[in-house]
């Protein structure tokens, strides 16, 4: 099975198709198999590859007490570097687009275009850091079974499909507990990149869900907004995690970025 080692952790990944690198990064507390529609679909234009960031999926189990973003975007640089390419399409979902715009503040280099989903830039409020707390109270207290189901409605759209729930389920129940303690330190932590945007010089794409819960469809384009150039696509019957739900659509608007093709506006 495939391993890089990175900054001292051995980080799983899985890897399709041939062609310039595309990296996807994935949410929390999810893994890598939040992609396999995209590699799936994706294997004839790209080198797809989805990691499992530090302490996630079958990386190594951590005993990091928090996972920066900073932390998370090196690892990330060292993927790329293990991988032997010289820079990425970077594809990134909620926390992963955390992680993604801190690997390019860091090493923008790397990064050949830019995919954020179901993302913001703001740091958590004082609201979200508690609500963070509160998870890791119930997490540790009652377990994770007594918080999936929360969880998974939270992430999905209003009628979702079992398929979808069933990925949910599994990524969810495969998550480590100290991993999903460090990460919710690492967010509650995590610096206000909205400055970052107007900044960002590679051809970005901006993907939404319609019925996302947790970053709602105003903040997705307010964000896109603020990129410059940057093109957008709000899926519907999507929630938080478009890419799962919302697949052939999902694809399709990749691949119009990776031919510099113009988005259609899904609605
Ligand atoms: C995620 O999907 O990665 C999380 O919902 C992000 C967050 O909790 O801020």
């Amino acid at each position: 099975m495939p391993f890089a080692r990175v900054n001292g952790n051995m980080l799983f990944y899985r890897e399709v198709g041939e062609g310039p690198l595309a990296l996807f990064v994935h949410g929390f507390p999810l893994d890598h198999s939040l992609w396999l529609d995209q590699l799936k679909g994706l294997a004839h234009v790209r080198r797809c590859v989805a990691v499992d960031l530090r302490g996630f999926g079958k990386s190594d189990p951590i005993v990091d007490r928090v996972l920066t973003m900073e932390m998370l975007a090196d690892d990330l640089a060292g993927v790329i570097d293990a991988l032997g390419a010289e820079k990425a399409d970077v594809i990134a979902l909620s926390m992963g687009g955390y992680v993604a715009r801190a690997l390019f503040e860091l090493r923008p280099s790397l990064v050949r275009s830019l995919t954020l989903v179901n993302t913001r830039a703001s740091a958590d409020s004082a609201k979200a850091r508690a609500g963070r707390d509160a998870l890791a109270e119930r997490l540790l207290g009652q377990g994770g079974s007594a918080i999936t189901c929360d969880l998974i409605s939270g992430l999905l759209s209003r009628k979702p499909s079992r398929r979808s729930q069933a990925r949910v389920r599994s990524m969810i129940e495969g998550t480590r507990y100290e991993t999903f303690i460090a990460a919710l330190e690492g967010m509650k932590e995590r610096q206000d990149r909205t400055s970052l945007l107007s900044r960002i010089d590679v051809p970005t794409l901006v993907i939404g869900g319609e019925e996302d819960a947790i970053i709602p469809e105003d903040e997705i384009r307010a964000m896109a907004k603020l990129v410059p150039g940057a093109r957008t696509a709000v899926l519907s019957d999507a929630g938080h995690l478009a890419p799962i739900e919302q697949p052939d659509q999902f694809n399709q608007a990749l691949i119009e970025l990776f031919e510099g093709r113009k988005v259609v506006w899904w609605r």
